[in-house]
């Protein structure tokens, strides 16, 4: 027996995705970090290039990970518990750093409980296992993450229990709500808080508002789920994310430790019952190891100084290096989706164009991705670029300097 057979076939479909333009190219190989020196923000070094990299494609906002406190604070449980959990949760795999977590994060996102989860892919798929039966009615953006997507399917949700509304389109949202089919239980509304192709942000308060008016028609009521995963951390006043930009309060908040706070993993906050019966029912939280104790003590150290006046010096200069490179994009007359969060995407409308750019700024030290279709539909050709804190106004003159010389 081999798998010699199934290569065949899989090397069929492998170039069909190559074909259609959906194939993934080659991973770079980060070798090196260079921390900031200077005017430099950090660079990075790649497997077979000489080059030094400033990466504008790293969903690390705050820079956090590579912090002095979280790296001593991720050596010091590893040293006192060891590398790996040895189980899952409900077999003794607990430590003590996963209970303190959950008791930290409930308490930034300013929700009763929380779960962790290995990241908010799983989170999302937990959480649609735990409160989905059969009169649930799911209703999401239609831009939302493919792991909500996934979500739903890996919970059998029926199409007829599901509705799609535009993106970020609230009489859209109300159609979905009027067509939910008679005789469901509850209603569930989730959607992205931060669109991370496109930087712009999920309006909270008015799906509130909107979703208010039909809570007394289910039983269980109307459900609001914000997955964010890229605004917590990064957006709002105090880094609380989307929520607290919009000044607005979901009733279950998903996000990950690994984008802003730098580290791995994800979470649910919400009601204490709500998180009893996620422990008791999510096969995502219950047959899989937990985050290890040094991913759960760094995550616990980027959370309190997120929370401390050095997370908010972080996120001023993030905010300050973002408006600089939006005023930069915009002195050259480019194209962007307005907003403040440090996801600024440039609109190419152009593939060959776009694959130019990013080659060119790759040949310059740039890391940037380009989104061409499929994966954005035709004329919807960009490159996203991610601001973070480590970045200076000097890495930031740099690129748009680049930009500008792009012919
Ligand atoms: C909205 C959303 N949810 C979930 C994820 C996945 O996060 P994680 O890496 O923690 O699984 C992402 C990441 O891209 C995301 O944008």
């Amino acid at each position: 027996m081999s798998t010699n057979k199934l290569d065949i076939s899989l090397a069929q479909e492998l170039e069909v995705l190559k074909q259609e333009g959906r194939a993934k190219a080659p991973e770079r190989i980060i070798e090196q970090y260079l921390p900031p020196k200077g005017e430099k923000g950090p660079r990075y070094k790649l497997v077979g290039s000489d080059n030094e990299f400033i990466r504008l494609n790293s969903n690390s906002y705050l820079s956090l990970s590579n912090h002095t406190e979280l790296a001593a604070a991720a050596d010091k449980a590893t040293h006192k518990f060891g590398v790996g959990p040895g189980a899952v949760r409900f077999i003794d795999g607990t430590f003590i750093h996963h209970d303190q977590l959950e008791k930290r994060v409930a308490r930034f996102v300013e929700k009763p409980a929380a779960k962790i989860f290995n990241s908010a892919y799983t989170s999302n798929c937990g959480l649609a296992h735990t409160i989905s039966n059969n009169k649930t009615h799911w209703i999401g953006d239609q831009l939302n993450h493919n792991s909500i997507i996934r979500a739903m399917r890996i919970s059998n949700i029926p199409s007829v229990n599901k509705g799609i509304f535009k993106h970020n389109d609230m009489a859209d949202l109300k159609r979905c709500l009027e067509e939910v089919v008679p005789g469901m239980d509850r209603v569930v509304v989730i959607f992205d808080g931060i669109f991370s192709m496109r930087g712009d942000y999920a309006p909270i308060h008015e799906i509130n508002a909107i979703c208010k008016a039909y809570d007394s028609k289910f039983k269980d009521g109307v459900i609001i789920v914000v997955d964010d995963s890229h605004g917590m951390g990064a957006y709002g006043e105090t880094g609380r994310g989307t929520a607290e930009f919009c000044k607005a309060v979901p009733d279950i908040v998903i996000g990950t430790f690994g984008k802003a706070f730098g580290v791995n993993g994800g979470f649910i906050a919400a009601s204490t019952t709500l998180v009893e019966a996620i422990r008791q029912k999510a096969d995502t939280y219950i047959y899989t190891n937990p985050l290890s104790v040094a991913d759960c003590a760094a995550a616990i150290k980027a959370i309190d100084i997120c929370d401390s006046d050095e997370g908010l010096a972080l996120l001023k200069n993030l905010k300050e290096r973002t408006t600089q490179f939006r005023q930069g994009l915009e002195r050259l007359g480019k194209e962007s989706i307005p907003g403040p969060h440090p996801v600024v995407p440039l609109m190419v409308r152009d593939t060959g164009k776009t694959h130019d750019l990013v080659k060119y700024l790759f040949d310059h030290g740039v890391l940037v991705v380009g989104l061409t279709f499929p994966v954005v539909p035709k004329g919807d050709e960009t490159i996203r670029f991610q601001i973070n804190a480590s970045h200076t106004s000097a890495d930031i003159e740099y690129v748009i300097e680049l930009l500008n010389h792009f012919e």
